[in-house]
């Protein structure tokens, strides 16, 4: 069964074909809907709260002809503990495909192990995939094409500052890889990507290349395309003073974006938070892309959802 659990997950050839199709699904939306989902319920599984996520994943359904099925760890069985084995093997005699939001990449690998219908990462601690092939479709789109990512991300630099030891952090080392750009962290000693992390390139067999300072003005000097994140992830709000103390040098300000090329581009995965990760100026001005980002959440899932059902049906 094929999954999307994480970046790789798709070989450079599927890649190209998801990207292609979100391209198609964004220029046709207005003559209707799609039916590659037609006849399909998917389930949402959502363990943290989500407005991007979950809204685009159960528009994206709709519109390719499915049903969404929004759950939660609180009112079903698995908030009183029954196994996630047994979860998936029923959710799978119910559902065609299951995205899943959660804490530990661990639970999301148990539920694809053990499910009979394609599992979809819709975030975990440890990577935001869906995520990031938007934000490449966003940027291939600005800077080149987004039916052809790898031609139009190819050299790019691209700094990420704050909180590098975030999904989105690892998410961009992978993408870095995957699509030959170059990556460049800005953040505290204490927040360089982890162990963990480490531990997953090792077992994908990826050697990736980044650079890791906590200088931001080196990080950004030449950059294309300059992305923050919230500095306190959910799940982090116990320790939110002591990262805000600690990453306040990190902040994206007009200043620090003066440092990149003078065409990069801002992003941010949302929600931003003005005046703590980016200043209200950056996000006000041209170079931010923001909203471009969110709404190719919608088209590029659409794209890998058809593409899973499509491979699952065969
Ligand atoms: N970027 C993102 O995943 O947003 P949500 O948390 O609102 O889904």
């Amino acid at each position: 069964m094929k999954h999307f659990l994480k970046e790789n997950d798709f070989s450079n050839d599927e890649i190209l074909e998801v990207f292609d199709r979100a391209a198609h699904l964004k220029q046709n939306r207005k003559q209707g809907l799609a039916n590659d989902l037609a006849g399909q319920t998917w389930g949402l599984l959502f363990y943290k709260n989500s407005t991007r996520t979950r809204v685009s994943f159960e528009v994206g359904i709709n519109e390719l002809g499915g049903k969404s099925l929004v759950l939660d760890q609180k009112t079903t069985q698995i908030g009183r503990g029954e196994s996630i084995h047994d979860t998936a093997q029923v959710l799978s005699r119910y559902l065609h495909g299951l995205v899943i939001r959660t804490f530990g990449h661990e639970i999301i690998e148990e539920f694809a192990d053990h499910a009979n219908i394609p599992v979809v990462n819709a975030l975990t601690d440890l990577l935001h995939p869906c995520q990031i092939y938007a934000d490449c479709f966003s940027i291939a789109e600005k800077l080149g094409d987004s039916r052809d990512p790898f031609a139009s991300l190819a050299g790019k630099k691209l700094t990420f500052l704050g909180d590098t030891s975030c999904n989105m952090a690892n998410s961009w080392i992978m993408a870095g890889k995957l699509f030959d750009m170059k990556v460049s962290l800005a953040g505290p000693q204490d927040f360089a990507p982890k162990p963990d992390f480490h531990d997953l390139l090792n077992n994908e067999g990826m050697d990736c290349d980044f650079q890791f300072t906590s200088d931001p003005n080196e990080a950004v000097t030449g950059a294309d395309i300059v992305y923050t994140d919230v500095w306190v992830s959910m799940g982090s709000e116990e320790e939110e003073e002591s990262r805000i103390e600690s990453m306040k040098p990190f902040a994206v300000t007009s200043e620090l974006l003066s440092q990149a090329k003078p065409e990069a581009l801002f992003m941010h995965c949302m929600p931003t938070h003005p005046g703590l990760e980016v200043s209200q100026e950056v996000l006000d001005s041209s170079q931010t892309i923001i909203f471009d980002q969110a709404e190719n959440r919608l088209h590029v899932q659409k794209a890998i959802l058809a593409k899973l059902a499509s491979d699952s049906a065969t």
